[in-house]
């Protein structure tokens, strides 16, 4: 079994200390270059952590320091599409939990549906629409309605306050992908009440939360979803704009992860 080996693995670099884990999406991944004291474990070094091919996605964990708490960041994840099984793209998060890490933030690029909503805008996720199709991992723990936790949401709320950010809240729509959406799936899930459109963060959620971890989210909107404007996603503008509101996205969640602490 590789979720024991990982335990292990991450046991051993001292994960089981941390106060908060952090999975970076597309783009997001320098908000490693906030933290304190880091130290940095490529994925090849971590038995049973599977390892992306995505560009954008480096594969490391980073262990340190940010706004005063000790922190797991996760530097790339494995997706559904590049076909990883549900186990393996949610063994990471699965492994904090049982390690007795609390609290995790997920985060992603994903296309916006909303016009109000243009590139470049951080979007606290609320709640989401599981369209990916795959089967549910047993849960640890039983479980009703969402796992997206309401009060780290409000504490991102207060952190996007505490940095003067205007950061709306949605409701975050997971496919399967790879490909982006035809403009009349992107119809389709506006009509089902969807504001953000992606292909990862769902089942990391939901198996999250399913292990005892309070799990909170944010979507960098990188692009218009397909139909929304005459432009055309692609994945160099998704990398290119998460780098772009990269500081505000850094801003943010160091200011969520000192909640509470002097830092
Ligand atoms: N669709 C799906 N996934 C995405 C998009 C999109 O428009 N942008 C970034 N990830």
């Amino acid at each position: 079994m590789s979720l024991p080996r990982l335990i292990e693995a991450l046991r051993s670099q001292g994960v089981a200390d941390c106060e908060l884990a952090i999975v970076l999406g597309s783009g997001l991944g320098v908000l490693v270059e906030r933290v304190r004291n880091a130290r940095s474990i490529p994925y090849a070094d971590l038995e049973g952590m599977p390892k992306s091919s995505v560009p954008g996605h480096a594969g490391k964990l980073v262990i340190g320091t940010l706004g005063g708490k000790r922190v797991v960041l996760q530097q790339g994840r494995v997706h559904l599409y590049e076909g990883f099984a549900v186990e393996e793209v949610t063994r990471a998060v699965r492994a904090f939990a049982a390690l007795g890490v609390p609290e995790l933030v997920l985060t992603n690029a994903a296309g916006s549906l909303r016009l109000d909503a243009p590139p470049g805008t951080l979007m606290r996720i609320t709640d989401h629409l599981d369209l990916q199709g795959k089967a549910r991992l047993p849960r640890v723990q039983a479980q009703y309605g969402t796992p997206w936790d309401t009060t780290l949401g409000s504490e991102l709320d207060a952190a996007a306050r505490q940095v003067n950010q205007t950061v709306p809240q949605g409701v975050y729509a997971a496919l399967l992908g790879p490909s982006y959406e035809t403009p009349a799936e992107i119809r389709m899930l506006r009509k089902l009440g969807a504001d953000a459109v992606g292909m990862s963060t769902v089942a990391e959620a939901i198996a999250a939360h399913g292990a005892g971890m309070r799990v909170c989210g944010v979507s960098c909107l990188t692009n218009y979803a397909a139909g929304i404007t005459e432009s055309v996603p692609n994945h160099e503008e998704v990398v290119e704009e998460g780098r772009k509101a990269s500081q505000r996205f850094c801003d943010l969640l160091e200011a969520f992860a000192s909640r509470g602490s002097q830092a």
